[in-house]
């Protein structure tokens, strides 16, 4: 299935010069939806997942229905202030902007093997940030999936220790 013809590109948002890269269009398409879900997860049971993790707020929207087509548990990673229990936390360089991202303390055990997911690979600096949120908490990063990968902008350099599933590049 070529899912790109689900992505709807939209000029100047949020900023003038920016091309959105709209996933609702995919994700209102329940084959579209399931067939980019079904693509993760094969890559998911490749790697023996024992956790998704996945960053607000499409990250949840990938990893949500990955996680429960494994039968495993979900992580959210929250900005700053989000989550009501102890939490670790992270700065981080958004493509537009600067933020703080959390995880609960306990979410994630020593040694799980966990997969990573969001809709975009742009900057890298979300991805980065929750991987090293992932590894405090003493979890091993086996992949991460990502729908959409901004190629031009690079963002895979940051992350090259790591095995990246990307379904579209732009
Ligand atoms: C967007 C997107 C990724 C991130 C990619 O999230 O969903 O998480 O930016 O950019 P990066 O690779 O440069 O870090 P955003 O922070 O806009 O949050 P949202 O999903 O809650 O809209």
């Amino acid at each position: 299935m070529d899912l790109k013809q689900y992505i709807t590109i939209v000029e100047d948002w949020p900023k003038p010069g920016i091309k959105f890269k709209d996933i609702t269009t995919l994700m209102d398409n329940g084959e579209a939806y399931k067939y980019a879900t079904d693509q993760i997860v094969e890559y998911a049971l490749e790697k023996k997942i024992d956790l998704v993790v996945g960053p607000e707020a499409r990250g949840f929207i990938i990893g949500c229905p990955v996680a429960y087509s494994l039968g495993v548990g979900f992580a959210p990673v929250r900005k700053e202030g989000k989550l009501p229990r102890e939490t670790v936390k992270v700065n981080y360089g958004l493509e537009y902007g600067k933020d703080v991202l959390t995880i609960h303390k306990d979410a994630i055990k020593p040694g799980q093997r966990v997969l990573i997911t969001d809709d975009l690979l742009a900057t890298g600096g979300t991805i980065d940030a929750t991987i090293q949120l992932v590894e405090e908490l003493g979890g091993v990063v086996a992949g991460i999936a990502f729908l959409i990968e901004l190629t031009y902008l690079d963002g895979r350099k940051k992350i090259d220790n790591y095995d990246i599933l990307t379904l579209m590049q732009y």
